[in-house]
């Protein structure tokens, strides 16, 4: 029956906590995020297909959201604005409702929620609507406010997700935004192949969240090594800055630990000024347009003897650290613009490990909820 299904769903089966469970569960609710959805060669949005072309035609795309829905939107902006050639701004919700900045007719305002039901993400929503705004919504609740005050959206089908520190949500959010992304730029002939290379990425991606995952006993003893540190800074950039930001939120609000995550390219305007052998730096340098770009940030960090964890591609850590003196994270390659979906999962699984050998609450951090529903 369902209610036995539901009751099932809630289970933590093998599982010590939720917030375990859902991130080893990703390479299971990635495939229900696409399922059905990726059809000969093409995308298949029930959702979306009948505002398609109103979105092709807007001035520019506005993502909104709170939290780690805002930092999946982040992921999400490159790969948008390359696929459909439409400018995209972000908006963190309170923040567009604190300035009440402009929105307009000829915005598509894309608001991403797991829940459907936080407070600003909603009161941001009404705003864009009264501004006159396509309003699409992202969302992994069938039913919610967010669902049905949208003219339209995505349901990420990633399952209930209960632990408070949002991880397989995010990455369905991620690939939902793919998906987007790829039918909304389904009219254009010059990136076919572009978008044939990312769909057969996508075919592949649970596959290669499965091999990622098995780093778990390597972040477990990473997370041991940074136990009693005070903080922890996380450099990205490019497609990975939002990895890095994610990365540094899980750590902050599980394993109350203080985290930054930083975008790389502004390393030198500041953050070097904190760079000693103490603080562990997290530097994410896989593969993509950016690669040479991050292994000079890495040679400047260690002529300034920083402590670095270097996430790379398999087989680049050489590449990355020819000194042999950083901490290196080896992960599967996938196409540049999904790469934040394998990226992010050392990280959740180091956020874990770091909350459990501290003594933290995992699933219910201090101070925090699962859906803020006041403002
Ligand atoms: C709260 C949760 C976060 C979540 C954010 C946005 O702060 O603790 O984990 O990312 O709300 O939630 P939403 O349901 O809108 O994605």
């Amino acid at each position: 029956s369902v209610l036995e299904m539901e009751v099932e769903q809630i289970k933590k089966g093998s599982y010590d906590h939720f917030m375990q469970k859902e991130i080893h569960e990703q390479p299971h609710s990635l495939t229900t995020t696409m399922r059905g959805r990726l059809k000969d060669g093409g995308v298949l949005l029930g959702g979306l297909k009948e505002h398609l072309k109103t979105i092709r035609r807007c001035r520019r795309v506005v993502f909104i959201g709170c939290g780690t829905s805002y930092n999946a939107a982040l992921a999400a902006r490159p790969f948008v604005e390359e696929l459909t050639g439409i400018p995209v701004t972000m908006e963190v919700a309170s923040d567009l409702l604190d300035r009440q900045g402009p929105i307009y007719r000829e915005d598509t305002a894309v608001f991403v929620s797991q829940s459907g039901e936080t407070a600003d993400t909603l009161h941001a929503l009404d705003y864009a609507l009264e501004n006159g705004a396509l309003c699409v919504g992202i969302t992994n609740t069938v039913g919610s406010t967010l669902s049905r005050k949208t003219h339209c959206g995505v349901h990420i089908n990633a399952g209930c997700e209960i632990g408070v520190a949002s991880t397989k949500a995010y990455t369905s959010q991620i690939v939902a935004m793919a998906m987007m992304a790829l039918a909304i730029g389904s009219d254009q002939i010059s990136t076919q192949a572009r978008r044939n290379a990312i769909i057969s990425g996508l075919t592949s991606l649970p596959n290669s969240v499965s091999e990622v995952l098995k780093l778990d006993a390597e972040m477990k003893e990473l997370a041991s090594s940074l136990i009693d540190s005070e903080s922890l800074l996380v450099f990205g950039r490019g497609y990975n800055y939002a990895t890095a930001l994610e990365g540094a939120l899980k750590v902050k609000e599980v394993a109350l630990m203080h985290s930054e995550g930083m975008l790389a390219g502004e390393m030198k305007h500041g953050p070097l000024a904190l760079v000693d052998e103490n603080l562990p730096i997290i530097v994410i340098a896989t593969r993509d347009a950016c690669f040479s770009k991050q292994q000079s940030v890495i040679q400047q960090l260690l002529s300034r003897k920083g402590r670095l964890i270097v996430m790379c591609s398999k087989g680049d850590a050489s590449a990355v650290c020819p000194t042999g003196s950083c901490r290196v994270i080896e992960v599967p390659g996938v196409a540049d613009c999904l790469q934040p979906v394998i990226n992010i999962i050392p990280l959740q699984l180091l956020a874990y490990h770091l909350t459990v050998l501290r003594g933290f609450d995992v699933d219910q951090p201090r101070n925090l909820a699962k859906s803020v529903t006041t403002q």
